[in-house]
């Protein structure tokens, strides 16, 4: 899937342009760069490889969070199906999340106390939302749904 990446911070852009600048680190829109495979996604959906079953994030949403009660939408994401590594040489860097194509969050991650997961707390309650996962050896992985 095509997207504008970061060079600094590899955030991908998916709306089809490139950001005055950054959302994640504020490099300005010469840092970025057009390319065709920026993400990777499932070959054939209802088939999925290992390696897709393993960094395409698996996405829960849950529309009654127990942590702020006055209306908020849990999102749960790990990754993925197959549960992703967590050592020094190979594990997920980060995973961002949009709603409606425009950025909201990134959750860094570290290998060696964090599982390949991370969870967000929503005001919207509707909307096209997408989590893009980088992982440091295979590259970005998306899943779409929506809200
Ligand atoms: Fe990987």
């Amino acid at each position: 899937m095509k997207g504008y990446m970061c060079k600094i911070c590899k955030y991908i852009s998916i709306d089809g342009t490139a950001p005055a600048n950054c959302p994640v680190c504020g490099a300005p829109k010469t840092a970025f760069e057009e390319k065709e495979n920026a993400i990777n996604t499932a070959k054939d959906a209802a088939n999925l490889t290992e390696l897709e079953k393993k960094h395409i994030p698996a996405v829960k949403v849950i529309k009654t969070c127990g942590l702020i009660p006055d209306g908020c939408t849990d999102v749960h994401a790990k990754i993925g199906e197959i549960q992703h590594p967590m050592q020094p040489e190979h594990y997920i860097v980060h995973i961002d999340f949009y709603i409606d194509k425009k950025f909201i969050s990134r959750i860094v991650l570290t290998p060696e106390k964090l599982n390949p997961a991370g969870a967000l707390h929503l005001k919207a309650k509707v909307g096209r939302l997408s989590v893009i996962e980088l992982c440091n050896i295979h590259g970005a992985w998306i899943k779409e749904l929506d809200l």
